[in-house]
């Protein structure tokens, strides 16, 4: 038997975890196992490579289930963290059997029939979802959204310039196991002063990253689109137009890959209808649902991924009002990518998917 319902369960809603072996379902199990429990069953399931492995969830070990189609039988909500054509293929067989999909891929984001929910910026989307998917945004995205949810509602977004920060583990597990192999290959050495040092120290195997990542930046997530953008900045201008309700949104993006191993950083220029004030945006940041104004220059306190990592809100600092223009704020955005950014998003859709049974 696996995954049984528990005591005091029986009548919840039984929950899928597909991918519970990954970066992202090893993070959703921890945190299903800390939040509010509205779940029955929690079944587990991975690739035929990880069957009859025991993870833990809730206190319980639970034994991972290959990916099948029986495996959704009796599945009301199915989270889905694996790479998209596993998605693609699966989730409209899980839907299929009569389960709610919340997609972690990028398979389904920008299908019109399928909404594109952040909890605290557009709930009331996840009640249209003609082919029985919801979708969770890219990691990038959600590490600012909530803050820009917050600050359009309160001065109406007119454009966005973006520059992000990115953590190895927004590759998964091989981007963190690189970064972790090249840190012990440059440890302790000079290197970083000429040409290729580092290059020569990693090797030639740089795991999913173009670059060498320990000791540099790479100006490179995902793969290369039309016109020399990468699909991790076509992401972010595509899916913040969709969330915020907002089609024609002027967006620039720069997508960048630095040594950290959780958490995103972005720096932002939010353009707005009228000119801002510093005063109340602060208001707007540090009255707003999941999001932690830490702005405190003078002493040394703005956000940063050694603080954030682990932590579930968005953080804010640095919030200045442009120099050339009145109507435009500037930012400095922080998200745990593998929480807000991935598995706590998914896990507060699918709450709102039970709460309607
Ligand atoms: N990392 C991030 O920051 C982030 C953020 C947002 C969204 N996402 C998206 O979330 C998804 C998962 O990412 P991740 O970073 O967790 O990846 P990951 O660490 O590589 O894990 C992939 C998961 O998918 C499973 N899987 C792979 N092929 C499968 C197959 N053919 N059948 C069944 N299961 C299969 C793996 O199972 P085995 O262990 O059995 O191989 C594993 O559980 C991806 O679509 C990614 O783009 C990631």
């Amino acid at each position: 038997m696996t995954g049984p319902a528990g005591p005091g369960r029986s009548g919840r809603p039984t929950l899928a975890v597909v991918g519970a072996t990954g970066a992202i379902g090893t993070v959703m199990l921890q945190i299903l196992s800390q939040r509010a429990d509205v779940w029955g069953e929690i079944r587990l399931i991975a690739s035929p490579r990880s069957a009859g492995r025991k993870l833990a969830v809730r206190g319980e070990e639970i034994e991972v289930l290959a990916l099948t189609e029986e495996a959704f039988d009796g599945v009301d909500v199915a989270l889905f963290d694996v790479p998209d054509e596993v998605a693609g293929r699966w989730a409209p067989v899980a839907a299929a059997r009569g389960a709610v999909v919340v997609d972690n891929s990028g398979a389904f984001r920008m299908d019109p029939d399928v909404p594109l929910v952040v909890p605290e910026v557009n709930p009331h989307a996840v009640r249209t979802r003609p082919r029985g998917i919801v979708a969770n945004p890219n990691c990038t995205t959600l590490s600012m959204i909530v803050a820009l949810g917050a600050l359009h509602a309160g001065f109406g977004l007119r454009e966005l310039v973006v520059s992000s920060y990115q953590a190895v583990s927004g590759a998964g597990h091989a981007g963190v196991r690189t970064l972790r192999e090249q840190l012990s290959l440059v440890a302790g050495t000079e290197l970083g002063t000429s040409p290729g040092d580092v290059r020569r120290a990693v090797g030639d195997n740089t795991g999913p990253f173009p670059e060498p990542v320990a000791l540099n930046v790479v100006p490179w997530a995902g793969s290369l689109r039309e016109d020399g953008w990468s699909s991790e900045e076509m992401k972010v201008r595509d899916e913040s137009r969709k969330i915020l309700g907002l089609p024609t949104l002027p967006v620039a993006v720069t997508c960048v890959r630095v040594p950290v191993v959780t958490t995103h950083s972005l720096t932002v220029h939010a353009r707005f209808e009228n000119e801002v004030t510093v005063d109340r945006a602060r208001e707007i940041l540090a009255t707003a649902p999941g999001v932690v104004l830490f702005d405190n220059p003078a002493a040394g306190e703005f956000p940063t991924p050694a603080d954030v990592v682990g932590t579930d809100p968005t953080w804010v600092g640095r919030v200045r009002r442009a120099l050339d223009d009145p109507t435009a704020l500037e930012l400095f955005v922080c998200g745990d990518n593998l929480r807000k950014g991935a598995a706590l998003n998914t896990v507060q859709i699918a709450e709102l998917v039970a709460v309607e049974r």
